[in-house]
């Protein structure tokens, strides 16, 4: 029997190493890529070009918001490209307007630019605080240590991690970073020359951690005081993830006892990923009186907001206010986090902690796990290469945590199914 049914083992790696083969020889290799070459995707499982299944808790990075091969994203797609792909900047259409005016009302009264990815969009908040600033000389901006805000030059200068920095300086000046989350450390960073401050949220990228909802009341009362722009990027928490548009809105909800909760809001906003559920867009928000400082000719980019991913965006905002799928990555998210707190519980030895809100959970594993320690691997990739054995796909978040961002349509069954297969591997690594 064995010798007539082959292997599936074997097939798999040939079809994969044939594509890792195409890529060495011809992508330059700026991606650290795990060993799986994926082919199709549906709802919330993609499939591996031989034909293995996975659940997707990673969404792409929080864009796939609607799962994969989403139908009506296919047909906001086809409908559009039949009438307007493209025109440029030079010209008015209906989509843009509309997809700013629904940004608008979901944050507060302000103005909408338009480009391509997270990092074009963070680019803008710095071109924003420049020109608030300029006139007085001010232009730089605080940033958080362990941020992220994209791989342009800008954006490492801006992020707070050495390993983005390392072999590209010299970088762009105007930035400096300090503590997250801690308020006392922003108000002694401050210089004559401080224009703004720009926070993520939930930092994304080294262990999912949310700004506290006093940190982000105090950075505010700092910013008028000082006269600074709050800036901040939502690129991976926004668009719905947390259980409302802005995690700033879910981190302060309900927060009566807090004076200004209600009322907060900060001067600008980036955004990306999930907007354009895969058609890559970015955007950023800038509220009144701010929203008319670049005029017209102080930035453009060609692409930016063009019928087609304009198209695509307002049908995603559709389809989540219908299915009430903020809703559903409040609840399916907190479902998840509570099971892998009580999975936390039962492998202390495993996993150190949980954190996130909504559908931004990270997984923090404990510290010198024993089932990781012949490999020089980080634990988080360790524990992800185990997961994808078991077919789950998950993202790392710095060298200690997992990070889940299914779409944010996930099924209540898939996200059990998604716990039994993380359970399975905490298993495994707590018996090793
Ligand atoms: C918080 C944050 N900002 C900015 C970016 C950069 O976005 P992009 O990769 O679309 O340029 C990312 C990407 O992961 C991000 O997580």
């Amino acid at each position: 029997m064995r010798d007539l049914v082959p292997a599936p083992a074997a097939v798999i790696r040939n079809e994969t190493k044939s594509i890792q083969e195409l890529f060495r020889g011809n992508v330059i290799p700026t991606y650290g890529r795990f060993d799986l070459a994926l082919a199709r995707g549906e709802g919330s499982h993609v499939w591996d070009v031989n034909g293995r299944r996975y659940l997707d808790f990673g969404g792409g990075i929080a864009v796939c918001v609607l799962g994969h091969a989403n139908p009506e994203i296919t047909e906001a797609l086809v409908e559009q490209s039949r009438r307007l792909v493209h025109i440029s900047n030079l010209y008015y259409h209906e989509p843009q307007g509309r997809l700013a005016q629904q940004i608008s009302r979901n944050i507060g009264p302000g103005k909408v630019f338009f480009c391509n990815s997270g990092a074009e969009a963070n680019e803008g908040l710095y071109k924003l605080a420049r020109r608030f600033g300029h006139d007085e000389g001010r232009f730089e901006i605080l940033t958080a240590e362990n941020s992220f805000h994209g791989r342009t030059l800008a954006g490492i200068s801006a992020s707070g991690q050495a390993k983005v920095k390392k072999g590209f300086g010299p970088l762009t000046p105007g930035f400096r970073h300090i503590p997250y989350n801690d308020l006392a450390a922003a108000r002694a960073a401050l210089s004559p020359a401080t224009v703004a401050i720009l926070i993520e949220g939930i930092q994304g990228e080294i262990g999912v951690i949310p700004a506290t909802a006093e940190y982000l009341l105090g950075l505010r009362r700092l910013c008028d005081e000082n006269k600074l722009l709050l800036l901040m990027d939502a690129v991976q928490c926004g668009h719905f993830r947390t259980g409302r548009f802005q995690s700033f809105q879910r981190i302060l909800e309900g927060r009566v006892d807090l004076p200004g909760a209600d009322t907060f809001l900060p001067d600008a906003v980036s955004m990306a990923k999930s907007l354009g559920g895969g058609v890559p867009m970015g955007a950023f928000w800038a509220r009144e009186p701010y929203a008319d400082l670049l005029d017209p000719g102080s930035h453009g980019t060609t692409y930016g907001g063009s019928p087609l991913a304009c198209a695509v965006a307002l049908r995603i905002f559709e389809v989540i206010e219908r299915d009430q799928l903020a809703r559903n990555a409040r609840e399916t998210g907190a479902w998840i986090k509570a099971q892998l707190e009580q999975l936390a519980g039962k492998y202390p030895t495993v996993i150190q902690q949980v954190r996130g809100l909504g559908m931004m959970i990270g997984l923090e594993l404990a510290p010198k796990i024993p089932a990781f320690a012949g490999s020089e691997k980080p634990a988080s990739l360790q524990f992800i290469n185990l997961l994808h054995e078991a077919g789950l796909l998950a993202i790392p978040s710095g060298a200690q945590t997992i990070r889940l961002l299914p779409a944010l349509n996930l099924r209540p069954e898939e996200a059990s199914e998604g716990l039994a297969l993380i359970e399975g591997v905490v298993i495994r690594i707590a018996a090793a």
